[in-house]
């Protein structure tokens, strides 16, 4: 089953005929919000809300690891990563989707790891590559199905919020070589990696990096752009939910 992670502007999936809503509960601790499993024509899909229901939950408090671990609970084997982000990149302006292959994690002070030695076992995961190949590869084919262009590549700058970055901040993302910023994406693609969940981050550009664009930040325009762009990204993912029975038919 796919697991699908919405995240601001993206608080329930439009079309899920719900079976179940259950607060899961890990040994984590709770989930954002229940993991509701429901049919999306012939397919299961679990989605989860990852600010919790009404969007209550700042990046910095997510609770990743009961997250994670919860989509595990109810059978999910792979997990699509729906993000808001900030456009550094010039090519990746606001309402474009954006599937990046590499991540840089800026993040300080979250719990981000299952192996944290309490077991007294080290655990070295390799995460040379930390977005799943084949995942991504499902989004890059359900994108051009639905006709819905796809920046493919770049690198996810994470960065620890809840305030936005500085100007020099992106500027030396960009030195750095992100393409885009986000708040939300470390913990999440590691602990999924951890548990051995392949894992991708759909992307959406909510707006122009702080110093790249004519307007100061707000969090109203935002939440405008995300309202129209978020539609694309549910229109991607619901082709990737279909697709699901050829893909299984071709052995992946
Ligand atoms: N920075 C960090 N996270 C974000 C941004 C941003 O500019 N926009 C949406 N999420």
């Amino acid at each position: 089953m796919l697991g699908i992670i919405g995240g601001s502007g993206f608080g329930e999936f439009p079309g899920l005929a719900l079976e179940s809503s259950e607060p899961i509960n890990t040994r984590w601790g709770k989930s954002s919000a229940p993991v509701r499993v429901g049919r999306l024509g012939a397919q299961r899909v679990a989605f989860l809300a990852r600010h919790g229901d009404g969007h209550v939950l700042p990046p910095h408090r997510i609770n990743y690891r009961a997250n994670i671990a919860s989509l595990e609970a109810v059978g999910v084997k792979q997990i699509v990563a729906v993000a808001a982000v900030g456009g550094i990149a010039p090519d990746c302006q606001s309402g474009c989707l954006v599937l990046p292959d590499q991540l840089i994690d800026y993040t300080e002070g979250r719990a981000h790891t299952f192996f944290d030695g309490e077991d007294g076992k080290v655990v070295h995961v390799d995460f040379t590559q930390p977005y799943d190949q084949a995942l991504r590869e499902r989004l890059i084919q359900a994108a051009a199905r639905v006709s819905e262009p796809l920046f493919v590549g770049g690198t996810y700058g994470c960065t620890n919020g809840p305030r936005l970055e500085t100007a020099a901040e992106i500027r030396r993302l960009a030195r750095d070589g992100c393409t885009v910023v986000g708040m939300t994406g470390m913990p999440e693609a590691v602990l999924a990696r951890e548990l051995g969940l392949p894992y991708a981050s759909l992307c959406v550009v909510a707006n122009a990096a702080a110093g790249l664009g004519a307007e100061p930040l707000s969090m109203d325009a935002i939440l405008a752009v995300l309202r129209t762009a978020m539609s694309r990204a549910v229109r991607v993912l619901v082709q990737v939910v279909k697709d699901e029975p050829l893909c299984a038919a071709a052995g992946r």
